[in-house]
């Protein structure tokens, strides 16, 4: 079984560049740019990557962001995980960025976003992946800033496909972003929001999510299980859930598989990601596993997984036909 996984075509939609930051990039840059770091050795930078929930995972995710600055600094992150990626044959990764945690110290949008371009086009001739880009606003800024980084993106809007919403939860409703989520639809983007898991107010930002926002998809999500009638509205719409097991087992002590199993024999087109692997432990391959020994999954099940994947992928019918 696990070389079944490891083999089979996947399709990866819930991952957060800058969460693939390993501890030997992360050192390697560090160097490069000249940034001081607390740590003397990649052991060290890896030991402090440890965490128990949310907030204590973002407060070291954003602070080793200081080490990104180039244009060459994103693009080799990008290309790290595309990589990766392909090691473990991933066809087609669509990649959350967070252009925030870069212009909030300074870093203009343009070097962000060209550097992860150009590992997204390199991927595909050269590794055979194929990618597309998610601009997320960070929900612990306002919602003026969340509309300035959507203004400065649509000189780029041919390399973003769609708009996500990550960060801290917690007093961030979705509902404080429906005019910049309406604006984004208005230019043309895919839309989904972070509903995580271990979230008070949960219920109510997934149905703020359907009937304020009109997501196309949810991130994580599981907690909609609770409440019969969000469950029926999301089947009734066929909206995905890109579930994360390994990042939930940090976050939340909890893989969350039986949410999978749920939601699978419920026929809702429920998918595994890896979030933020660098930090995790885990990319799409070990998450899929964790899963499939958990539920103890058939082969027909776990390849459910990557075609719900692919089903509910931002891709043109043609293209995503292609790989069912
Ligand atoms: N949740 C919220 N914000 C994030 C996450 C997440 O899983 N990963 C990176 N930013
Ligand atoms: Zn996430």
């Amino acid at each position: 079984m696990d070389d079944f996984i490891a083999g089979m075509p996947k399709c990866e939609l819930h991952l957060h560049i800058e969460g693939t930051l390993e501890p030997e990039l992360k050192m390697a840059l560090a160097e490069r740019n000249g940034v001081e770091m607390p740590y003397r050795t990649v052991a060290e930078a890896r030991d402090a990557y440890t965490f128990d929930s949310l907030s204590s995972f973002l407060v070291g995710y954003y602070e080793s962001m200081r080490v990104l600055r180039t244009e060459p600094d994103f693009h080799d992150l990008a290309h790290a995980y595309l990589t990766r990626a392909a090691e473990q044959n991933v066809r087609y990764a669509e990649i959350f960025f967070d252009p925030q945690a870069h212009t909030s110290r300074g870093v203009p949008f343009d070097i962000v976003i060209r550097g992860l371009r150009r590992a997204v086009m390199d991927a595909e001739r050269l590794l055979g992946v194929r990618a597309q880009l998610i601009m997320c606003f960070l929900r612990d800024f306002s919602a003026e800033y969340a509309m300035a980084t959507l203004m400065e993106s649509l000189p780029y809007r041919e390399w973003i496909v769609g708009v996500g919403l990550d960060s801290d939860e917690r007093g961030n409703p979705p509902v404080k972003f429906a005019e910049v989520f309406a604006r984004a639809r208005r230019e043309g983007y895919m839309i989904t929001a972070h509903c995580d898991v271990d979230q008070p107010g949960t219920h109510e930002h997934i149905r703020q999510c359907l009937e304020v926002i009109g997501v196309d998809r949810i991130d994580h999500g599981t907690n909609a299980l609770e409440d019969e009638a969000l469950t029926a509205e999301i089947a009734r719409r066929g909206l995905g859930f890109t579930v994360c097991p390994i990042s939930n087992g940090f976050v939340a002590g909890d893989l969350k598989a039986g949410a999978v199993r749920r939601m699978l024999d419920l026929g809702l087109r429920v998918t595994v990601n890896s979030d933020d692997p660098a930090y995790f432990g885990g990319y799409v391959t070990e998450n899929v596993r964790a899963v499939q020994r958990e539920l103890d999954l058939t082969r027909d099940e776990v390849a459910r997984l990557q075609r719900n994947a692919f089903e509910i992928a931002w891709l043109p019918r043609p293209v995503k036909d292609a790989y069912l």
